[in-house]
Parts: structure tokens; C-alpha cells; sequence
């Protein structure tokens, strides 16, 4: 039976938090431990570099996406577990893409372009003040991590879907110039979730300090959610659910039946500190678990350590294969 490979990274730029849950995390261990999938997970810590300049800051958040997949469950012994900068094959692949790359292609990344609508709105003269190249090479680097493993499929939230685009672009692009190299990937979304907004009801992003952070204390955790806006409709007053954070909350960590219920319970005039309860109760559940482990390791940092030098041997193994392949396309062999 041949596996199909699935690929998916997180950028140690903040700590984990609930949209990294349901967006990517939750349904990539999920495809992880299916028998016909072969899963390489990392953490994209070159991709950090373009924002975290400061190596203590560096070193802390790598431990903690690490330690946040393996206390959710990833099995390092049938997941290949690494960190994106161990593994150089990956480097040197997105040297050769970004040969293939126009220009213009990269002046239309979403990130680069907010940054740039960013600057006019200051009123700065120069559009891309601020704009390092790391940031605007961001997707090559990207299309480099996806296509250096044969990947099939790319779980990621819906804030990745242009990347993903850019690394399918990239290898139509690549294998037109210099024939069959690379294999174009498939993005996987989970289109049943609704986007994720932030505490304050903009996007959820460690930038804005409106995050459900994933493992943070339960008395903190239990904070954020009390605190949560609402309207001031009172218990037994219908509420109505496609406006309201608790509800999109509820879903990203319960399945669809605990949703279902919830929202008619929700419509019928359940009080909103019940809901905010439920919510926590909810999360509790889930994480209470994870968060133990969570902090076990974050207390030995070296275990992860260990692990993640393990899986780069592997994923070593399996780039550099990939790696020759692009050597032997372009004449440099
Ligand atoms: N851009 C992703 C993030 O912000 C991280 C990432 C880097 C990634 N390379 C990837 C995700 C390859 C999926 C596939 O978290």
C-alpha cells in the first residue's frame, strides 16, 4: 500500500493558541495517525527568524510548538518530527525554485502585501519600509518545505491557502523548465469551521494580544473566556448564534453533534455565563491532559530535543533524495 505523505509546519512565532488547534493542529494529528498516511511535522523556525530576532525568545518558542504537538499526541516513532533548519536539503531546494519564481509573483503575497498597504496607510514614502527579504521570500521558502518531501497533501488553516497555491505554482512551474521533478501538492481545509476570530473580534493573532492561548493556566484560561463580550440579552432571551464568539468557540473544539447542541440550547435562552462555563468545561476536557505534558517537557527541554534530532535524521534522508533529483533536473550533479 503506498502512503500518501502529509506535510504541515507552525512558525515558532508566538505561543500556540486556539486557532492553531483547530485550523492545522487538530486535523493534522488527526491524518497522522491514519496507517495510509506517512506524516512529516515541523517546526518552521527559519520562517520565525523574519520576526524573532532575539535568540532566547527563539530557542523558547521552538520548544514550545514542539512540546504542544507532542502533548497533543503526535508519535514521533511514525511521524518524521523536525525542525525546518535541520534540515539544509530544504534550503537549497528553495534556491533552485526561486530561479524559477518572477518576481512579480511574490509582490502579490498576501503578507508582503499587507505590510506594503500597511506602510501607505502611515503615510511612509517607502512602501517597504520595514520589509525584510526573509519576510518577502517567505512562500518560496515555504513551497521549498512542502515540495523537498514529495508531499500529497498540506493540512494547514485557511490563512496558509495562498501559500499552499504558491508551492503548487512553483512546481507546475519548476517541472515545465526542466521536467518532471516535483510533485504538486494538494492543500487539505477543514471548510466545515468558520474562520477564527480574536477575543476582540478581530483576526485571533499574537500581534493583537486577542488569543486563547492553548496551555496557559486553567485559571487564566478560565479568565480570557469570562471575559469575552457579549450583548446584554439575559437568561431565557433567544441569542443568536452566527454572532457570537462563545458559539464559534464551542465549535472549533467540540464535534459537530456537541456544536448542534449547544447552538439550540443557545437559541432556546441559555444564559451566557452557562455558555461561558460550558466553554470552559469543554476546553478543560480536552486540554487538561495535554497541558500536563505540555509542561513536563517544557520543564526538560532536552527530551524534545532529542526527538527532534531524531526525526531530522530521517527527514534528512528523505530531502536529500528529493535534493538530487533537482540537481540531476537542472545539470547540477
Ligand atoms: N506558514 C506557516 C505558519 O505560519 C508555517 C509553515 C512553514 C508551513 N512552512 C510550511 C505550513 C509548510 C505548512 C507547510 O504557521
Amino acid at each position: 500500500m503506498s502512503q500518501k505523505i502529509v506535510l504541515s509546519g507552525i512558525k515558532p512565532s508566538g505561543s500556540p493558541h486556539l486557532g492553531n488547534y483547530a485550523g492545522m493542529l487538530q486535523p493534522a494529528l488527526a491524518l497522522a495517525r491514519r496507517t495510509d498516511c506517512q506524516a512529516y511535522y515541523f517546526i518552521a523556525d527559519y520562517h520565525a527568524l523574519n520576526s524573532v530576532q532575539d535568540p532566547a525568545r527563539l530557542k523558547r518558542l521552538l520548544h514550545e510548538v514542539a512540546a504542544t504537538y507532542l502533548a497533543l499526541g503526535l508519535d514521533p516513532a511514525r511521524a518524521v518530527f523536525y525542525r525546518q533548519s535541520a534540515v539544509p536539503e530544504i534550503f537549497e531546494i528553495s534556491q533552485a525554485l526561486a530561479c524559477v519564481c518572477p518576481k512579480g509573483f511574490m509582490n502579490r503575497a498576501h503578507a508582503y502585501k499587507a505590510a506594503v498597504a500597511q506602510n501607505l496607510e502611515k503615510g511612509l514614502r517607502d512602501p517597504d519600509a520595514g520589509v525584510n527579504m526573509g519576510l518577502f521570500n517567505y512562500p518560496l521558502l515555504m513551497a521549498a518545505d512542502i515540495l523537498a518531501f514529495d508531499t500529497d497533501l498540506v493540512p494547514v488553516g485557511r490563512d496558509q491557502k495562498q501559500h499552499v497555491e504558491y508551492a503548487r505554482d512553483l512546481a507546475i512551474r519548476f517541472n515545465k523548465t526542466f521536467g518532471d521533478t516535483f510533485r504538486v501538492p494538494e492543500i487539505s481545509l477543514r471548510a466545515d469551521l468558520p474562520a477564527l476570530p480574536g477575543t476582540d473580534g478581530r483576526k485571533m493573532s499574537k500581534s493583537y494580544d486577542n488569543t486563547i492561548a492553548l496551555f496557559d493556566p486553567p485559571q487564566v484560561l478560565k479568565h480570557r473566556i469570562m471575559k469575552l463580550k457579549t450583548d446584554s440579552k439575559g437568561e431565557g432571551a433567544a441569542k443568536d448564534p452566527s454572532d457570537s464568539l462563545l458559539v464559534t468557540y464551542f465549535q472549533q473544539v467540540a464535534s459537530p453533534s456537541e456544536s448542534k447542541i449547544f447552538i439550540e440550547d443557545f437559541i432556546a435562552g441559555m444564559g451566557y455565563g452557562t455558555a461561558k462555563h460550558r466553554l470552559f468545561e469543554k476546553m478543560e476536557a480536552l486540554l487538561s491532559e495535554p497541558r500536563r505534558i505540555y509542561t513536563d517537557l517544557m520543564a526538560d527541554p532536552s527530551t524534545i530535543d532529542r526527538t527532534l534530532a531524531e526525526g531530522a535524521t530521517k527527514a534528512r534522508q528523505k530531502a536529500g533524495q528529493v535534493r538530487d533529483r533537482m540537481r540531476r533536473s537542472v545539470g547540477i550533479s
